[in-house]
């Protein structure tokens, strides 16, 4: 059995991942590839659990290397109950956020560097590694308003609390900003980035054509 294909989405809070995933995945879904939907930090019972922790703004303790090991706690878990049996029994499985968000996040806007991370993914993900990451980079301004908006109104309509990250101060998603544009120049061969002012539509067809390539590529080699 071909093993299956593991897709990310990375970007900044409030740079539309989520409208995309919903239409790649109906994209997927149309073509007959079924896909395993899973976002990070969550997407298992354990891992719903450690997403409250992390991202409740009354976590306002969280030591940074705490809050980085809670994120690989959290991605384990992922991958050994989701993650990878899908790709063992050939899905198509697409996260929203992986390691590159931890390298981002925790790496650039906590200043702990990237080689922990990257040393940490090689002792807890293993060989995981996505086989295309979509980083979407909206303009920085418009991307940090529209995070801030959607989650004040999550907070009012839900009750939850998911705010930790939002109320960062500018220079923090700077060095966010800035850490994924170093991984995107340091792996260009699976990272496509999309950057720039473009409408939904527009990412949506540049998403597609990255993906397509992709699975056309990976099945020419199995
Ligand atoms: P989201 O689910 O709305 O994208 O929010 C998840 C938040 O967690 C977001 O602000 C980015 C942050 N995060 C990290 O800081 N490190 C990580 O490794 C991951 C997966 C997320």
């Amino acid at each position: 059995m071909p093993r299956g294909i593991f897709i990310t989405l990375e970007g900044l809070d409030g740079s539309g991942k989520t409208t995309q995933i919903k239409r790649l995945a109906a994209w997927l879904t149309r073509r007959g590839h079924q896909p395993f939907l899973l976002r990070q930090p969550g997407g298992t019972a354990i891992g719903d659990r450690i997403r409250e922790l992390l991202l409740d703004s009354r976590s306002r303790s969280l030591d940074p290397m705490t809050e980085m090991a809670l994120m690989f706690a959290d991605r384990a878990q992922a991958i050994a109950e989701i993650i990878q049996p899908a790709l063992d029994a050939g899905k198509v499985v697409v996260c929203d956020r992986f390691t590159d968000s931890t390298e981002a996040y925790q790496g650039g806007g906590r200043k702990l560097g990237s080689q922990v991370v990257l040393d940490l993914h090689r002792l807890i993900c293993r060989d995981v590694q996505p086989d295309l990451t979509l980083l979407l980079l909206p303009g920085f301004a418009v991307s940090l308003a529209r995070a801030r908006r959607r989650n004040l109104r999550d907070t009012s309509e839900t009750g939850r609390d998911e705010n930790r990250f939002e109320t960062e101060k500018d220079g923090f998603f700077r060095r966010v900003w800035e850490k994924y544009h170093e991984i995107a120049g340091r792996e260009p061969n699976r990272v496509v980035l999309i950057e720039g002012d473009l409408s939904i539509d527009e990412v949506h067809e540049q998403i597609i054509e990255s993906v397509s390539e992709r699975i056309v590529s990976l099945a020419q080699k199995s």
